[in-house]
């Protein structure tokens, strides 16, 4: 451990169980010194599963739905009041597509379930970024992480209206981060990770032969969650000040990999 984030103060969006990138990412925070609040949509609670984390990370959970205004004001509020001050990161790990959930094909879409998508997956930024603005809750230099995933550049059919939703949120982190970085040198990036084996990912039809094919693709193999929360903090410490508005592939090669070897072995005349 590296004290990387030692008196840093962020929110942890997204741990719902211990599979999520965002418990990885609590974890690694801890470690490396923050302290934060960790919040999630008040139904993603009812397990409990998020107190083992919060006990573990001695970490207070505010529950807030991200796309509602008034729930991102009191989470912002009530964690500068428990943790003394100002913040210096924020992770925004959430996704969820109705669409998906119900199986509907991207020619044959509920507009309802769409504009929901869009909601929680990518204007739910949007929101918790004018929310810590308006409260002036982040200090100079802070980090904010959304993750995507390359949904968002190219075409992956079962991904459906949530690559839709995964273009919106990076165009955000753009637009968002030019004003918050000349308003208050706060910097916005998003990771656009790996497919790992979480509730968010599995959902997606076909998941296991895409997290397969993108592995063989990729000189290094996908990167874990594990590996993911290494980065975001990395992200959230003071070694990454002039990075911003990024969309940071974080994939093991896999975004500029035209054809890997071991693919190409599978398509070989016998
Ligand atoms: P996950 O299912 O553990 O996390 C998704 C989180 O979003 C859950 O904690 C859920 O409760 C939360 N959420 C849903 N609606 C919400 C709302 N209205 N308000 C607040 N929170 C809400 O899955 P995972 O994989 O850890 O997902 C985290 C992020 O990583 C998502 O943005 C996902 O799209 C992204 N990602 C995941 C990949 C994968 O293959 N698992 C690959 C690339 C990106």
């Amino acid at each position: 451990m590296y004290n990387l984030l030692k008196g840093k103060r962020g929110i942890i969006f997204g741990a719902l169980d211990e599979n999520s990138i965002a418990w990885k990412t609590a974890q690694r925070a801890h470690q490396e010194g923050a302290m934060f609040t960790l919040t999630n949509a008040p139904v993603a609670m009812r397990m409990g599963e998020i107190n083992k984390l919060a006990a573990e990370c001695n970490a207070q959970v505010i529950p807030a739905d991200a796309t509602s205004i008034e729930d991102l004001e009191n989470l912002f509020t009530k964690s500068m009041e428990i943790l003394g001050g100002k913040l210096d990161f924020v992770l925004h790990s959430i996704g969820m597509s109705p669409n998906v959930r119900k199986g509907k094909h991207y020619t044959a879409l509920d507009y309802d379930f769409f504009h929901k998508t869009l909601d929680v997956s990518a204007l739910s930024l949007h929101k918790t970024l004018q929310t810590a603005m308006k409260l002036d809750a982040l200090n100079e230099w802070s980090s904010v992480v959304a993750l995507t995933y390359i949904a968002a550049q190219r075409v992956f059919p079962h991904y459906n209206d949530m690559g839709d939703a995964k273009s919106l949120l990076e165009s955000i982190t753009r637009s968002f981060g030019y004003h918050y970085g000349m308003a208050k040198k706060v910097r916005v990036n998003t990771i656009s990770q790996s497919p790992t084996a979480t509730t968010a990912g599995s959902g997606i039809k076909g998941f296991n032969a895409f997290y397969n094919y993108a592995d063989v693709m990729s000189p290094l193999g996908n990167a874990t969650a594990e590996e993911c929360a290494n980065y975001t903090v990395m992200m959230f410490s003071d070694f990454t000040r002039k990075v911003t508005m990024q969309n940071l592939f974080h994939d093991g090669g896999f975004s500029f990999t035209g054809v890997s070897l071991n693919a190409m072995e599978k398509f070989m005349d016998k």
